[in-house]
């Protein structure tokens, strides 16, 4: 069997340079098995999760699967200092830690000694700088086509401006669904891809069949948009009549639901009162107005609605671009089986071959693409 093999692959121990991303309340113990099972690296969405449900997920991964795994986490949840210790007490599975505002230089030296790998996502040249400052191994930048919290900048145009500043080895996010994706990351240099929005549309996904049926239907590219309203970041989602209200509702109207999500979020982890005082100063101090800083409250809530309880007109469903070409949910399996599979082939396909090369595509002056992804 022909092989992908790249830095990503040595580096995480996985058969395919494909890592599913993590996604809040989508990226469970059975998603994340169903991908390591299948040769590609899961992460587990723990930015979600009670350390209690972490727990479990985590004992969880570790039956369903004998390799390795990834957890994400933010350093803004309440429980994150218990996610770090949780992640180093299992560090002998937990190959690597995603993140988007990432833990200190301290706690990334922490990691590293443990041998778990900091793997980054970031939407800007200028994260992935600091980034690798602070320590870490692998970049993976997510393009503004990206699924939930995103950028400005395309994946086109983000991955070779981070490949020309960084020296560890970096993944593509934002669109990829095919072989096609994978080949052209590797052509530009990418040791892998990232996805989140194709491995919420499969078999195993946890998802509830009428939110589903949401992502499965829409059809324009351009009815996955940015908006700031859920919580004053831009958030990709697929647009919806709650959505819009949401956005038209003006601020007094955000503000209400803005208190009420922040309320039941509270009551769902157990954050204190205290601790929602420490993120309302921190977020005062670092510039963000009031409202922004009870608006971040609002994403958890609205998500799970749509995610968890199956109401996607009652909330929000964050989305990648890419959700607009993909019309079916194959099993885990049967996704990164095809991507390898098409990318072996594209690559096959831009190497000169002896006898004339017939059809379409290939470029028949151009060499192998990298040591590394040829087959
Ligand atoms: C439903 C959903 C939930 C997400 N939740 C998280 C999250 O909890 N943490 C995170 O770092 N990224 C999150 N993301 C971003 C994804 O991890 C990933 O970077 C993105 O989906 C990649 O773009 P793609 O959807 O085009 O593949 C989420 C994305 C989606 C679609």
């Amino acid at each position: 069997v022909a092989e992908l093999r790249t830095p990503l692959t040595e580096l995480l121990g996985c058969r395919y340079p494909i890592v599913q991303t993590a996604m809040g309340w989508v990226a469970d113990a059975k998603l994340v098995a169903a991908t390591s099972n299948a040769g590609g690296f899961g992460f587990l969405a723990a930015a979600t999760m009670s350390t209690d449900e972490l727990r479990k997920a985590i004992a969880d991964v570790r039956a369903a699967t004998d390799a390795r795994f990834g957890v994400n986490f933010h350093m803004f949840q309440p429980n994150a200092a218990e996610v770090i210790e949780l992640v180093l007490e299992n560090a002998d599975r937990v190959r690597a830690v995603s993140y988007g505002r990432g833990p200190d230089a301290k706690t990334i030296g922490r990691f590293k000694q443990a041998g778990v790998l900091c793997m980054p996502t970031v939407g800007a040249l200028k994260h992935a700088q600091k980034a690798v400052e602070l320590g870490a191994d692998i970049i993976t930048i997510q393009g503004a086509e990206g699924g939930g919290h995103t950028g400005s900048v395309p994946t086109t145009l983000l991955l070779p401006q981070v490949l020309d500043a960084v020296k560890v080895p970096v993944v593509a996010a934002g669109g990829f669904h095919s072989g096609r994706g994978l080949a052209a990351a590797l052509a530009f240099g990418a040791s892998g891809i990232a996805m989140g929005t194709r491995f919420l549309m499969t078999a195993e996904s946890p998802v509830p069949a009428s939110t589903l049926e949401r992502y499965v239907a829409v059809r324009e590219p351009s009815q996955i948009r940015a908006s700031t309203a859920v919580d004053g970041m831009p958030q990709r989602m697929i647009d919806n009549p709650f959505l819009l209200r949401l956005e038209r509702g003006g601020l007094l109207r955000r503000l209400f639901v803005a208190l009420s999500s922040a309320w039941q979020w509270r009551a769902h982890t157990g954050m204190s009162v205290m601790h929602m005082l420490r993120t309302f100063i921190a977020a005062l101090r670092e510039g963000d107005s009031a409202i922004q800083t009870m608006m971040a409250a609002n994403a958890p809530v609205l998500i799970q609605r749509a995610m968890v309880e199956g109401r996607p007109d009652e909330g929000v469903l964050p989305s990648g671009q890419v959700a607009a070409v993909i019309d079916s949910l194959p099993r885990v399996a049967e996704v990164i089986e095809s991507i390898a599979t098409e990318a072996l082939a594209r690559l096959a396909a831009l190497t000169p071959s002896p006898s004339p090369a017939s059809g379409r595509g290939g470029l028949e002056s151009a060499g192998p693409v990298t040591d590394e992804s040829t087959p």
